[in-house]
């Protein structure tokens, strides 16, 4: 199988592999007991913690584990239920695991406004203080699209309400290991990760929450994580996560080069061979791309390059044979047809040159 589809998931790193192994074997005592197997137990979880916050330029008491992304997501959003301001601003092409939150919490009195998105997909920040109420509680803009690898400038929108006291959330899960990520220059309260983007395990994720801010817990029950996360510590993920951060930060420039070198060359025989395939650009981040190609469906192609071995996604969300049109690609402008057309193609820090001229080849032979 030649997998194009690392923004789904990526394969964990072998030495990430062996780490968790050697932990699952070795390191089985309850991170919260206090004996000596114990205490090594917990001693691991706080250098995975400390592995994070390095790789995000936090400190490692900002760092709460969770199961992933979606839990980090949850958490944020869930806080903001149980509060008084209840009104969120996010953008019109977050992932469900933001907006379906929101539906879900809706009855406890939450609102929620969308900030549209430009043909790139990125948001378009002089609408944001239009939305800002008296009332709005959180701003949640994502770090870097899912479906389109649009890069959102959080920066500049932190900048722009610094007048008002509220809270950015941004889930940077597509992030971490392709672009740079530093909480303090970004000035962010909350940020999402998960392990499994950047060679880690699935099943493991951490939230940053700068220490000013008021977050609740969302997993009731013990007293772990700082009475923010309750439930035994999955050591070997957290361990998995911790050394996957490290690496991806360390090997960032090569790996970066690595995927722009595969686009190029993905893009230029594109534009060579398949002409009328139409490249959905943004801003970019490596190794992601979207692509339509009009007049053929997605679910089609995706088929047709499975029969070939070759792994892609599509653009749309994908029920059981039935597609329906993406909500993000909606939100860049694309009509029903081209959305229904289109593939997202994402490379890895291990796929070659011959790889992908198989898929170019592969494509011609199926259009
Ligand atoms: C942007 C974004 N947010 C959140 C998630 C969910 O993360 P996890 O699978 O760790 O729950 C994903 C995963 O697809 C994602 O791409």
């Amino acid at each position: 199988m030649i997998y194009f589809d690392h923004s789904a998931t990526t394969p964990i790193r072998p030495e990430v592999l062996e780490q968790m192994n050697i932990v699952n074997r070795d390191y089985f005592a309850n991170p919260s007991s206090i004996y000596k197997t114990g205490r090594k137990s917990r001693s691991l979880i706080e250098k995975a913690r400390f592995q994070i916050a390095a790789a995000i330029g936090a400190k490692s008491e900002q760092i709460y584990f969770s199961s992933g992304g979606t839990e980090a997501n949850n958490q944020v959003l869930w806080t903001i239920a149980n509060q008084k301001n209840k009104h969120v601003i996010i953008s019109s092409v977050e992932h469900p695991a933001i907006t379906k939150v929101l539906e879900k919490i809706k009855p406890y009195g939450v609102e929620t406004s969308t900030i549209p998105v430009d043909d790139k997909g990125i948001v378009l920040t002089n609408e944001l203080m239009n939305l800002i109420r008296p009332n709005t509680g959180l701003i949640s803009i994502m770090l870097a699209n899912n479906e389109i690898g649009s890069i959102q400038p959080i920066k500049e929108i932190i900048k722009k309400i610094s007048n008002h006291n509220i809270p950015l959330h941004t889930d940077a899960v597509q992030a971490l290991g392709k672009i740079e990520i530093d909480v303090n220059e970004l000035g962010i309260d909350y940020l999402s990760l998960s392990a499994h983007k950047f060679y880690g395990p699935k099943g493991v994720g951490a939230l940053f929450v700068n220490k000013d801010n008021n977050i609740k817990p969302f997993i009731i029950g013990g007293d772990q994580e700082n009475g923010l996360r309750g439930g035994t510590e999955n050591i070997a993920g957290i361990v998995g996560m911790g050394l996957a951060a490290e690496l991806a930060i360390k090997d960032q420039n090569t790996c970066v080069a690595k995927l722009k070198k595969l686009e190029k060359h993905f893009l230029n025989n594109l534009k060579e061979h398949i002409p009328s395939a139409k490249h959905n650009k943004t801003n970019n981040l490596p190794g992601l791309i979207s692509i339509s190609f009009p007049g053929n469906k997605s679910n089609i192609l995706m088929a047709k390059l499975d029969r070939a071995s070759i792994a892609v996604s599509n653009g749309s969300a994908c029920n059981t044979g039935n597609i329906k049109p993406s909500k993000v690609l909606k939100a860049i402008g694309l009509d029903d047809n081209i959305n229904l057309s289109t593939l997202r193609i994402s490379f890895g820090k291990d796929n070659t040159i011959d790889e992908v001229d198989f898929l170019i080849k592969t494509l011609i032979e199926i259009l």
